[in-house]
């Protein structure tokens, strides 16, 4: 991944790009499919990663590396890990998906936009990776969350000292993500103010209307969106309605492509 970052960084050639990947077959097959499931809405078939590149744009095609590989990162060993990882991507996929149509909705700059669409897929990644390596501790934490009727983020903040916006973003600097994507990861909680960054309030709508949508994360609690997200977004309970199914459409498509069985 790291390598990844670096070579679009300097501008390297798709060509590049794609003799890096040469080197994890698994990845490169997998990120084809992606780029082929109706996510993308491409009208025609593409069957190279130096194909995607020009299609798509060397950041797009960058950023999509860096999520399907992080993910994928974090081995399943049980079938219960394996069932938190099925909810988790499903989370991400429609977080991501409706951080992106808000993107569009608001004219983000392609950058801005690009950055929300992983923003949304890695938002949680800190959390991915305590239940994946902590997994009983974790499940203390959420048991804890639900009797003391606390936000998760707090139970976590009691029993690990740290939450998983903080975790996400230690492991967001550990990779080398790009800073603003660090950023999202650390704020997508919120509280926000009037200064804070777009994107920011952007992943978090996005996670709040994703978990509308039945697609929550592991924990079975719902949150309130923060009321200066939602003063951002500023869209009638219709309007809204429309996003989210939207948003569904993209994720079951991807949802498949992914090699994932058909969401629960
Ligand atoms: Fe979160
Ligand atoms: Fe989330």
């Amino acid at each position: 991944v790291v390598r990844v970052l670096q070579e679009a960084d300097s501008d390297a050639a798709a060509v590049q790009i794609e003799s890096l990947l040469k080197t994890d077959q698994a990845l490169a097959a997998k990120i084809l499919r992606v780029v082929n499931s109706a996510y993308y809405g491409l009208s025609c078939h593409v069957s190279s990663l130096s194909q995607a590149v020009i299609i798509l744009g060397l950041p797009q095609v960058r950023n999509l590396v860096l999520s399907v590989s992080a993910l994928s990162m974090m081995k399943a060993r049980t079938p219960r890990q394996r069932d938190i990882q099925r909810l988790f991507w499903r989370h991400a996929l429609a977080s991501s998906a409706t951080a992106q149509i808000i993107a569009q909705q608001k004219r983000f700059s392609s950058s801005d936009e690009e950055l929300v669409f992983i923003g949304g897929l890695l938002h949680d990644i800190g959390r991915l990776f305590l239940f994946t390596n902590f997994t009983d501790t974790y499940q203390e934490a959420v048991r804890y969350a639900e009797q003391a009727a606390v936000p998760v983020e707090v139970a976590e903040q009691r029993l690990l000292g740290m939450d998983h916006t903080e975790i996400g973003f230690e492991l967001a600097n550990m990779w080398h993500f790009p800073a603003p994507l660090a950023q999202v990861i650390k704020m997508h909680e919120g509280p926000f103010t009037g200064e804070t960054p777009l994107p920011a309030l952007a992943v978090h709508v996005a996670d709040r209307l994703a978990r509308e949508s039945g697609h929550g994360e592991t924990v079975p609690q719902t949150y309130d969106m923060d009321p200066v997200a939602s003063r951002w977004l500023n869209l009638s309970d219709d309007d809204l309605l429309v996003l989210m199914a939207d948003a569904d459409e993209r994720v079951r498509d991807v949802f498949q492509s992914l090699g994932f069985a058909q969401a629960a």
